[in-house]
């Protein structure tokens, strides 16, 4: 029995793999802001002690307080934690700024992963073989970071926006794997288009995707995480990045190792100054 903790549990692939991992007989944590739809995840599975095993955590994952509360929450419970899947997700095209004054995908995507990682290195370390699968999708430009505006008050595009999101998700598996040479930390996409929730808030372009393409040619949450499942159950040490069940190679930049410190410094100031 592992404890596996899920962000966005409630729907698409993390719902797929909640739903996997409780079947399976492990303990989950599942984190997301709809508690009926976790109640329905639930209720749907057959076997009644899933309803021990599992556990749901309300919290906007948007806010880097509740994401705060939560490590606090599962620090205070948990002295283990074997496997934490990054897959919450609210895709915005436009720049959106919270209640917090962050720039709301910034934060989500990426200051929440790290409040989430850096916060739970302990209780990953207790882990034989611990995991940390971030579906961020791997590959983007080494430099594709402005340090000096990463929540891109100047110039902000969707395009910039998820690119400086998936570095900084990759930087953070240099981080995290600098802490804990024995976690496998992950960074991955899927193969092709899942029909998901398509939780957020688009443009029409994005829009016609999520309501014509995914149900058309997208995979099904379920089919589109076995991959995932493999590198959860035999994780192997180190960073890798991974589309679908395919290994692609890390990109690796000239100033990776800094950059990782700077992001560090960059987050670890912005979450402390919250
Ligand atoms: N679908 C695709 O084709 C595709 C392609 C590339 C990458 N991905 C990546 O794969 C991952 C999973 O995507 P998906 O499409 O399966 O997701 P999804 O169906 O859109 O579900 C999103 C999940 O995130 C949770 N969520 C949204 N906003 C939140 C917030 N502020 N705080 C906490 N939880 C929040 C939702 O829970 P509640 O409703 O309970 O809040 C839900 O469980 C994401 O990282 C996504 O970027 C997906």
């Amino acid at each position: 029995m592992r404890t596996v903790v899920i962000t966005g549990g409630t729907d698409g692939m993390g719902a797929a793999l909640a739903r996997h991992f409780l079947t399976a007989g492990d303990p989950v944590v599942v984190i997301g802001r709809s508690r009926a739809k976790f109640d329905a995840l639930v209720s749907a599975l057959s076997d009644p002690s899933t309803a021990e095993r599992a556990e749901f955590v309300a919290a906007d994952l948007s806010l880097v307080t509740d994401s705060r509360r939560v490590v606090a929450h599962l620090t205070a419970r948990y002295e283990q934690i074997d496997a934490l899947v990054l897959a919450a997700s609210f895709i915005r095209s436009r720049r959106h700024i919270t209640t917090e004054g962050h720039e709301a995908s910034w934060a989500l995507f990426f200051l929440s992963k790290y409040v989430l990682v850096t916060g739970l290195a302990k209780q990953l370390r207790a882990s034989d073989r611990p995991v940390v699968v971030n579906t961020s999708v791997p590959g983007a430009k080494a430099d594709a970071i402005d340090f000096d505006d990463p929540e891109l008050t100047r110039g902000f595009t969707f395009g910039k926006s998820n690119a400086q999101q998936r570095r900084a998700n990759e930087l953070l598996g240099i981080l995290a794997t600098r802490d804990n040479p024995d976690l496998s930390y992950v960074t991955w996409g899927p193969a092709r288009l899942v029909r998901s929730s398509f939780a957020g808030d688009v443009g029409i372009g994005m829009k016609l995707a999520a309501t014509i393409l995914a149900p058309l040619m997208g995979q099904q949450p379920a089919d589109a995480v076995r991959p995932l499942i493999d590198l959860i159950d035999n994780p192997a040490p180190g960073r890798a990045a991974y589309r679908g069940p395919k290994l692609v190679p890390l990109v690796v930049g000239p100033t990776d190792e800094q950059d990782a410190t700077r992001l560090d410094n960059l987050a670890g100031t912005d979450e402390k100054g919250t």
